[in-house]
């Protein structure tokens, strides 16, 4: 029989005072990455402002830049780029699971985080930094050769001589891509590539934190990625965009999914009350890019579609402040560049991959174990009864 429960034990020993639902608001860890200034939409990439440098650097620079604290000169970046350019040949074993993944038909992401696993298997013991650097190097040949073994086609080997984007797009196509494609990718890779302790971030410096190592954290940052509120995004936000396929359907469309309650994706951030800068960024990039080398017609209804869900979650979420995000014009981006809608995540996960190292590298100097409290809310006071004499 259940014996009366004691909730006395519920003077809590954490009060419920200090309980932020979601940690929305507490500080985590202190940073010299990246400056997420969610009231004035500004974005600081270890001291730059985002709209600085994401146009104009290569994505090896950026990542040099996180996890040394400086650009580095040309003799020094040439080295950088080089060393990373050879660890672009994946491990056989690396090779060997991503075959077994596309015959049971796993989606992409999955096979990163199974292939992100094997990314040390050849390594030895290495120092961190030339670790990092192989780890940030194999995720987008991973996701290539993935695509490549998924839709039925031949790997494609790695050119040693291209940059890392330009290397991800022929590795995908087996075509070198052109000047513009290549500018846009690297813009989307440097926006992604730090964003505070957002919730992968998070996860990995609580794994890396226990003085585990580096691919654990960086596998444990990829399933953290993966859940449609946090990088899973950008996928359904273009579905929206080619669901609503003409700008005079926008608010009826918009309007349905309101009712609905559903959340329109690429809108909302728990930080940014304001427009996302990264949006911005993605926006000039996506514009740059559809002159040149794409279709215009689809980035003019991207803004239309914006401009009506802005408006409508005004007037469904009063004060909320939902404002554009860095998916929306993600979305639109890769899917210019030329990326099925699978591989989005996916190459979030090659930019951010950046981001999770350098927080690991900084999470490690700090030496301590990141390790909150809860309040416990359940019974106290029951009594064991075994199995037999128990009633259902
Ligand atoms: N569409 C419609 N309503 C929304 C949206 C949205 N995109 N986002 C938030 N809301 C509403 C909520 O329903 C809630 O309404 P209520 O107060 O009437 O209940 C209110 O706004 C506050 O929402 P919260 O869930 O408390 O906000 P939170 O800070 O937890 O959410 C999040 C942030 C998860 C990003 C949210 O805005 C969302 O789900 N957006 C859509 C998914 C998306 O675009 N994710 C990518 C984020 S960027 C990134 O991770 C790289």
């Amino acid at each position: 029989m259940r014996r009366a429960v004691d909730h006395s034990y519920t003077m809590k020993l954490v009060t419920a005072e200090t309980y932020r639902p979601g940690l929305e608001g507490v500080v985590a860890a202190e940073t010299s990455l990246s400056l997420v200034d969610g009231q004035n939409g500004r974005l600081i990439i270890a001291g730059y402002a985002l709209e600085d440098i994401a146009a104009h650097a290569s994505f090896e620079e950026v990542a040099f830049l996180l996890w040394r604290g400086e650009l580095p000169d040309k003799a020094t970046l040439d080295e950088f780029k080089s060393t990373m350019a050879t660890y672009r040949v994946l491990p056989s074993a690396t090779h060997s699971l991503l075959e077994q993944a596309a015959h049971h038909q796993v989606a992409p992401m999955d096979a990163l985080r199974m292939a992100a696993a094997t990314f040390d298997i050849d390594l030895g013991d290495v120092d961190d930094f030339t670790r990092a650097k192989a780890v940030a190097a194999r995720v987008p040949p991973t996701v290539a050769t993935y695509w490549r073994y998924l839709t039925g086609q031949e790997p494609i080997p790695p050119s040693p001589t291209l940059g890392r984007s330009a290397n991800y797009l022929y590795m995908l196509t087996g075509a070198e891509p052109g000047p513009a494609t290549v500018r846009a990718l690297e813009t989307y890779f440097n926006t992604v590539a730090d964003h505070g302790v957002n919730a992968s971030t998070f996860a990995a410096r609580v794994i890396i934190a226990t003085q585990s190592d580096m691919v654990s954290a960086v596998t444990g940052a990829i399933g953290a990625l993966k859940g449609p509120l946090h990088g899973g995004a950008p996928g359904p936000a273009l579905d929206m965009v080619f669901e609503i396929g003409t700008a005079d359907r926008a608010e009826e469309v918009i309007r349905a999914k309101l009712d609905n309650e559903e959340r329109l994706m690429g809108f909302g951030h728990r930080v940014y009350k304001v427009r996302d800068p990264r949006a911005d960024v993605l926006a000039d990039a996506a514009e740059r890019m559809f002159a040149s080398e794409g279709d215009m017609g689809l980035y003019d209804l991207a803004k239309s579609v914006e401009a009506t869900a802005l408006k409508l979650l005004e007037e469904y979420k009063p004060g909320r402040n939902l404002k554009t995000n860095v998916e929306f014009f993600t979305a639109l981006l890769l899917h210019g560049i030329g990326l099925e809608i699978p591989l989005f995540t996916p190459t979030f996960a090659a930019g951010r991959v950046a981001g999770w190292i350098a927080h690991c590298l900084e999470q490690q100097r700090t030496g301590r174990l990141i390790r909150p409290d809860s309040t416990y809310i359940g019974p106290t006071g029951l009594t064991w009864e075994p199995v037999e004499t128990r009633k259902g």
